[in-house]
């Protein structure tokens, strides 16, 4: 064992025996992640692809939510309780009453789900409160699977 190039492989050996177990806890670590970072994925179908818009209006189409109305009520609390208040009831000159809204009624959840995306700005002769609806309740980062999760939500506030 005098030869030098013998503790050198040792520590080649030793070095790449590391780097596997560190790369093989990375690989499992993203996978956890990703499970986590993707909300609203009852359906395990869905989780693989980024749900694409088109499944999610084919799913929507039936009528049926996919959206988590537990999860919806996080993301109410986060972004569209600021205007349109606790339980969805309004706050007199931002957001409307949701849980009364005709509108509301009478859209599908894919349409909820696109009008939100959109909003309503003042500007829009649809407007009736001349107060601007932000796209996605001025949060960008709202997902489309989050926006489902919503529309879940307030489907059980309305009356
Ligand atoms: C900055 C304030 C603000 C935020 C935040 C906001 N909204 Fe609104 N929203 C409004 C206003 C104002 C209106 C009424 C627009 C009008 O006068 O037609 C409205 C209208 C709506 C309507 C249509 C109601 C109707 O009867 O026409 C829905 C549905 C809605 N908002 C959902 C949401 C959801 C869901 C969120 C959160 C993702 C959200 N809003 C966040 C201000 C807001």
């Amino acid at each position: 064992m005098r030869n030098p190039w013998v503790y050198l492989a040792i520590g080649v050996y030793i070095a790449a025996l590391a780097s596997i177990t560190f790369f093989i806890q990375q690989a499992a670590y993203t996978t956890q992640a990703r499970q986590r970072a993707a909300p609203a994925v009852s359906n395990p179908a869905a989780a693989k692809t980024s749900a694409p818009a088109a499944s999610k209006a084919a799913s929507g189409a039936s009528g049926a939510s996919q959206g988590d109305a537990a999860k919806g009520q996080t993301v109410f609390a986060g972004t569209c309780v600021a205007c349109h208040g606790p339980q969805a009831k309004g706050v007199t000159g931002l957001g409307k009453d949701l849980t009364t809204s005709a509108f509301a009624k009478s859209q599908t959840n894919p349409q909820l789900v696109s009008f939100i995306k959109q909003g309503r700005p003042s500007s829009d002769p649809a407007n009736t409160t001349k107060v601007d609806m932000p796209p996605r309740g001025g949060n960008p980062s709202l997902s489309d699977a989050q926006l489902a999760d919503v529309v879940a939500y307030l489907r059980t506030l309305q009356k």
